[in-house]
């Protein structure tokens, strides 16, 4: 399994799961082992240098020239340097960038919530796909950080964001937008795509006191192993931290 490390474990096993388990998957439909991917916010690469070393071929499209230099030196290191293009632009110049129908898999980790027009931004990714296509989308999760910042004790902050429309608890707060599964679910299909699957990501993981984590032995194992049991039950989604949608172009 990828990765190992626990802690890095905790954010990424269950979305590694889904992710590779459906590349396969897709691999197997198509009679070809080796699959377009586009990782849109690719960033350093967390996601696009194993998948990558799957033997996919993976496009990395960011507006962050330090993140596809970090990107290119780890694909270097992992020896998958020819399956990894590097390329700076963002989810709104991607149809300047991208082929339009060019693409089997797009992964969208942590991007949504930063960029200006979510709804333009699912569209412009969408129309990379070829028909059949899947889309990985992970995005922060409204109700969870509500969960959050009330057991954190902030209260009236908790409140904000449960009340506010972009899912902010204040001026303050960095994240710049959050969502909830609905409304995951409702630009996923306005986009053409049809969700296939829905995973909590992190249910628990933020809010146990990490010091239980690191000093019990087998604890950070045991943690996983919830996680995973808990993220495909739809009753633990909107506690969860992050929301995974697998989707694909209709
Ligand atoms: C929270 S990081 C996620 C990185 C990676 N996807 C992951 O899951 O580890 C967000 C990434 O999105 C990139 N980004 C910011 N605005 C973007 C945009 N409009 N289009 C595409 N990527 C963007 C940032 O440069 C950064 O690498």
């Amino acid at each position: 399994m990828y990765p190992t490390r626990p802690q890095s474990a905790l954010r990424t096993a269950v979305v590694w799961e889904v992710v590779s388990e459906a590349l396969s998957r897709r691999a197997a439909e198509l009679g070809q082992p080796v699959l377009d991917v586009l990782d849109t916010g690719g960033g350093t690469g967390n996601f696009a240098v194993p998948v990558a070393r799957l033997g996919h071929r993976v496009t990395v499209v960011d507006p962050s020239p330090d993140a596809l230099f970090a990107l290119e030196r780890r694909a270097a290191e992992a020896g998958v340097t020819e399956l990894v293009r590097a390329v700076q632009g963002d989810t709104q110049t991607l149809p300047e960038v991208i082929t339009a129908g060019s693409v089997d898999a797009v992964l969208c980790h942590g991007v949504l919530e930063v960029v200006d027009d979510p709804a333009e931004a699912l569209g412009n990714l969408a129309g990379t796909l070829r028909k059949g296509g899947l889309i990985s989308l992970l995005a922060a999760n409204r109700t969870g950080a509500v969960l959050a910042r009330a057991l954190a004790g902030h209260f009236t902050e908790a409140q904000a964001l449960l009340e506010s429309a972009d899912g902010r608890w204040g001026t303050a707060d960095p994240m710049p937008r959050r969502f909830t599964g609905e409304e995951l679910g409702a630009l996923a299909e306005a986009a053409g795509l049809r969700v296939e699957s829905v995973h909590g990501v992190r249910v628990f993981a933020d809010l146990v006191p990490g010091v239980l984590v690191d000093t019990e032995p087998g604890a950070a194992e045991a943690l996983l192993r919830l996680e995973q049991a808990a993220a495909e039950q739809p009753a633990f989604h909107a506690v969860a931290t992050q929301l995974h949608l697998l989707a694909a172009l209709v």
